[in-house]
């Protein structure tokens, strides 16, 4: 069948007339993840629960992968010569298998390609809710389910992933992570436990998750989120000679003399109005090097942006450990909204995106200064399981994320709505409300292009449904876009 061909959309219709959708394959390559994510984004927008859709393609990801995994271990011991159901050659080969393939199932894809075992994902709409099946036509030995069963059961004993860390952290055998995963995302998400079941009839496995018409969130109260929130709570207002400058901004009275003189008090200040005034998107004819100067280049919006910034990292410099590599990011992440909202003409939003830019991942400061070891680990699971955003980990492991904990920073310095928002959904662009929602898209593809560079995220994960709405409808236009920022970015910095 060349699903390809088909449309989400039009799966969509037949789900709505009740009919189920099937999508059957041999190996669940990057085409299929992505349509399967394009068609749970359609769902899940239409019952409202958009926010869970990071959740569900992980969950999703998870049990597909197991489901490929299940078929491949088949295909090992037949190739191997072993009798799966021989108690000792199930041992050795399942030691060997977890060598040589688990973790690298790309090194059996060709070998699953061209065999009869298949995995087939069944979309269908009932009275409870939205059913997702997914079949594949290997058993699972009776033992193997009793462990997993016995795997969910513990799981469920967990209140966080940060529980499980101590347990699990030097655990080899990546199975058992991904249960606790997805057991604690059912969790947490309101989805609940008992809507997932794995069950066999002894010629192939089902893996079946139900998402319900209601879904009540469970909130994950750690230490280390109380500790957090006190701590944003204790965080002091900006330095009183950038909020007065703040005031001078919006006060049509003031003039540029006054708020240049003001800006030369603080020497970062200085810095920061004159490195941005001769840099690219200004690109002036000669060197700037009077601050009266550069206030007039880059205006009075922009000058706000970097009050607003240099007030956060002075504050948070000095309360938390120095992440100039944050800061860093956020300044490339600025001039990337910048140039992306220029190019797609959304000229009234630039300024806007250019600051959210700088302030997107305020939240990671103050998350990494917090427990380094524990974010580390989940920055490597989210790499290792190719999880789309570290956000939805930080949720279940410490119940609250970095893109959570900037918005809470955001309010309690006061910042303006659309840059709150912007904050809030860098990594979930679709729960834009409709007045931010270019704003938030730029900011996200801005962010997402930078983790393409660190090797943080692939072209794939992008959010297709935001593409769509700048025309960009293939990788290859997706990756010319990329390459032309990054000239530009490498000419001007
Ligand atoms: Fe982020
Ligand atoms: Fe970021």
């Amino acid at each position: 069948m060349a699903i390809e061909e088909l449309k989400s959309a039009e799966f969509l219709n037949k789900l709505e007339k009740g009919e189920p959708i099937t999508i059957a394959f041999y190996y669940p390559d990057q085409k299929i993840m992505k349509l399967l994510n394009s068609i749970f984004a359609k769902i899940l927008a239409k019952m409202d629960f958009i926010y869970l859709l990071d959740t569900l393609v992980t969950i999703q990801r998870e049990i597909i992968i197991n489901a490929a995994k299940a078929n491949a271990k088949r295909i090992f011991f037949q190739e191997a010569g072993l009798d799966i159901n021989d108690p000792h050659q199930y041992d050795e080969g399942m030691a060997r298998f977890r060598n040589e393939v688990v973790g690298e199932l790309e090194s059996i894809r060709i070998k699953l390609l061209n065999s009869p075992l298949k995995i087939r994902v069944q979309i269908q709409k009932s009275e409870k809710g939205i059913l997702i099946t997914v079949t594949n036509n290997t058993p699972i030995l009776p033992k193997e389910l009793e462990r997993i069963q016995l795997r969910m059961a513990k799981a469920r004993q967990y209140n966080d992933f940060s529980e499980a860390y101590e347990e699990m952290y030097d655990s080899t055998e990546g199975a058992g992570l991904g249960i606790v995963l997805v057991t604690l995302l059912l969790k947490n998400s309101g989805i609940g436990v008992e809507s997932h079941t794995i069950t066999s009839d002894g010629s192939s496995t089902t893996c079946k998750l139900l998402i319900p018409k209601t879904i009540r969130p469970e909130e994950i109260t750690t230490k280390i989120k109380k500790q957090i929130i006190q701590q944003v709570e204790g965080l002091p207002t900006f330095p009183k000679h950038i909020l007065e400058l703040q005031r001078m901004c919006q006060d049509p009275d003031a003039s540029i003399s006054e708020i240049s003189k003001k800006i030369l008090i603080d020497p970062a200040l200085t810095s920061e109005v004159l490195k941005l005034s001769n840099s690219a998107g200004f690109v002036p004819s000669k060197r700037i090097e009077n601050v009266a100067e550069a206030v007039v280049t880059i205006g009075l919006k922009n000058l706000n942006a970097i009050l607003l910034t240099t007030g956060a990292r002075q504050i948070l410099d000095k309360r938390f450990s120095k992440f100039e590599q944050i800061w860093n990011h956020c300044n490339k992440t600025a001039f990337y909204a910048r140039f992306l909202a220029l190019k797609f003409r959304l000229s009234k939003i630039v300024e806007n995106v250019y600051l959210a830019g700088l302030l997107h991942d305020l939240g990671k400061i103050v998350l990494l200064s917090t427990n380094l070891d524990l974010t580390n680990w989940i920055s490597e699971i989210v790499n290792n399981r190719k999880i789309r955003t570290s956000t939805i980990m930080e949720e279940v492991s410490i119940g609250i994320s970095h893109s959570t904990i900037g918005e809470l920073i955001a309010k309690h310095w006061e910042f303006p709505e659309f840059l709150t928002e912007s904050i809030r959904l860098h990594h979930s662009p679709l729960s834009a409300k409709p007045e931010y929602r270019d704003q938030i898209n730029i900011t996200y593809l801005a962010n997402m292009f930078c983790g393409v560079e660190t090797k943080k995220y692939d072209y794939y994960y992008f959010e297709g449904e935001v593409l769509e709405q700048y025309g960009i409808d293939s990788i290859e236009q997706l990756q010319k876009l990329h390459e032309e920022i990054a000239k530009r970015y490498e000419t001007n910095a």
